[in-house]
């Protein structure tokens, strides 16, 4: 299917690919993989979708633990970078594909997780379809999990800016500006390369408000079990997250 251009195109490449790469650290996608297997849960032989999983950060660990991953993004650039971290046959599945249009059979998977903001690209309706998608290749009691940034914490503080000098020398700018009416986040990064030369790109992405995911979730056929961020997910009592939270997390269930 031929799909029209997208802020994405220009912005999964090695604009975010260079930009990010010191942020998401080994230990950082270790805390984040166990929070994923331990709210979903995974057990050895799961077979478990990551939709939009980049360069397999957690793909590569899970695959390890003797989950069943496959892998799934839009970049090739990205799987193949996935596929050279992890080659045999003990590494995950990766398949090229499009979260809106998902190339699996209906119930292919005992759990899906999309983290780090990699669903909800598009507008509302699109961002619903991505996520009934999800619900569509999950077996039903299988359970369906969505990171993204914490709404909450945006609100009170909708304009960020930044400069990070990275170690080859190379600069990323950063300025973003939540707007909380359409729960959109708009974020203008450049990254200047030691010689000069400079990639740009636009990102906006969707963050859905706690009150919102009920809904959400019942339009996509999967019902909310819970909302929680990454800090509390080893716990036994987790709270909805507040504005404090770093991050948001939807657990949701496809029901029998
Ligand atoms: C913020 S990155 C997150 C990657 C990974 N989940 C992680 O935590 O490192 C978003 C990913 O979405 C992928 N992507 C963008 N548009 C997509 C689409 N329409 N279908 C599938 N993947 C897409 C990008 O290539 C990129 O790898």
């Amino acid at each position: 299917m031929t799909r029209a251009p997208h802020w994405g195109d220009a912005y999964y490449g090695e604009l975010y690919r260079d930009s990010v790469a010191d942020l998401l650290t080994p230990r950082l996608t270790e805390l984040e993989a166990a929070a994923i297997a331990s709210l979903l849960p995974l057990g050895a032989g799961d077979a478990v979708l990551d939709l939009a999983c980049g360069h397999g950060r957690h793909a590569r660990l899970l695959a390890r633990a003797g989950i069943r991953v496959t892998g799934l993004d839009r970049s090739g650039g990205y799987l193949r970078s996935a596929a050279a971290a992890s080659p045999g046959a003990a590494g995950p599945g990766l398949v090229r594909g499009d979260v809106r249009a998902l190339p699996f059979r209906a119930g292919a998977f005992d759990a899906v997780f999309s983290w780090y903001a990699s669903l909800f690209m598009f507008d509302d309706a699109t961002n619903e379809g991505c996520l009934a998608e999800a619900a569509r290749v999950v077996r039903p009691g299988g359970r369906v999990l969505v990171h993204h940034a914490n709404p909450l914490r945006l609100a009170r503080e909708p304009r960020a800016s930044a400069r990070r000098t990275l170690r080859d020398g190379s600069v990323v700018e950063e300025e973003s500006a939540f707007d909380a009416a359409r729960g959109v986040d708009r974020c203008a990064r450049r990254l200047v390369r030691p010689g000069g030369a400079a990639l740009a790109g636009i990102a906006e992405l969707r963050y859905y408000m706690p009150t919102e995911w009920g809904r959400l979730a019942e339009r996509a056929g999967l019902r909310l079990v819970e909302l929680t961020t990454t800090p509390d997910a080893g716990r036994s009592a987790r709270r909805e997250p507040g504005p404090e939270a770093p991050d948001l997390i939807a657990l949701m269930e496809k029901p029998t």
